[in-house]
């Protein structure tokens, strides 16, 4: 049993020690790293967290690994593993955001590496970390994660539904609360809900970070397979790092990753072997209309 550090008050998400402890994440990082010939290479890593996956990339070859983290405690915390790794003089860090790093001059990197994903892919920042990895790429940099595949699928669900809206009929006057509702999205456990999934999984967006137009809107045919009233939309990624695939699917009930809620604006009936066009614009915003 490990015992409890002294407390700090923490200025990081706590979901840091689920994915501390998320080993099939983790073993699928070390994998992709081992698997990719880092020996000799340079690499730049935007956000080390607490310095796993920087002694990762020292452990499978890499010859030196810049990296950064914004979050000052993180960046304390990182610092102490590394220098108390074997790999300390193969890793510098940066208590510093991406955009602030290598300004004048930099490395020639041969793999950027970055793991800044939340459950709906942009929300940790993807179209800054984005900018930043085309800022410090050249022709032959190889990017990990090389693409990231989002797919939805439409739901009907009273439960996730009221996570997001008030529906008092006692007090119909409360429903004022419901202009504050969640546009976007949100992250939920889909396997702790009541969810009936009204068509087949699509892939819907192909995020890749040296995309020109990364947040160009998309969209995407679906096949209702019932009759019911659609609330909204569930989505989860495939993140292809090297030869390892990560997903947060609902399927993977050890990852730390929750699965991410798309509510409709307003929730509408879906006829079953209809076609809805599904829309997605760059901040997670879902429609479905008639196709
Ligand atoms: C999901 S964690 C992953 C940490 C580590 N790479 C790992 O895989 O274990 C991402 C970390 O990157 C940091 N981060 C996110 N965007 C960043 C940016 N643009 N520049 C520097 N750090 C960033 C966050 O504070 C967080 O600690």
């Amino acid at each position: 049993m490990k015992t409890m550090n002294k407390k700090i008050a923490r200025s990081f998400d706590s979901w840091h020690f689920a994915m501390m402890n998320d080993d099939t994440r983790n073993k699928s990082l070390e994998y992709c790293f081992r698997t990719m010939s880092l020996a000799d290479k340079t690499v730049l890593e935007i956000g080390t967290g607490a310095g796993l996956t920087a002694i990762q990339m020292a452990k499978a070859g890499a010859r030196h690994i810049y990296t950064c983290e914004f979050n000052l405690q993180l960046f304390e915390v990182a610092k102490t593993v590394i220098a108390q790794s074997p790999y300390a003089n193969k890793i510098t860090i940066f208590d510093k955001h991406s955009s602030e790093i290598f300004l004048k001059e930099q490395p020639r990197f041969d793999v950027i590496f970055s793991e800044t994903l939340d459950c709906r892919v942009i929300g940790e920042g993807f179209y800054t970390v984005a900018n930043d990895i085309r800022r410090l790429a050249n022709e032959n940099t190889t990017i990990i994660p090389n693409k990231v595949q989002q797919f939805e699928y439409l739901v009907e669900s009273k439960d996730l539904h009221q996570l997001n809206c008030c529906l008092s009929s006692s007090e119909p006057a409360l429903e004022a609360i419901n202009s504050f509702s969640t546009e976007t999205y949100f992250p939920v456990r889909t396997r702790n809900f009541e969810i009936l999934p009204l068509s087949d999984p699509v892939l819907i967006k192909e995020y890749c970070y040296l995309d020109d137009q990364p947040k160009k809107h998309v969209s995407q045919k679906v096949n209702s397979n019932r009759s019911s009233c659609c609330h909204g939309l569930i989505s989860f990624f495939n993140a292809h790092f090297g030869r390892s695939i990560i997903s947060n699917t609902s399927l993977s009930t050890a990852g730390h990753w929750h699965q991410a809620y798309h509510p409709l604006t307003t929730p509408r009936n879906l006829t079953v072997g209809e076609s809805y066009q599904i829309s997605i614009n760059f901040n997670g915003k879902v429609e479905a209309n008639n196709a």
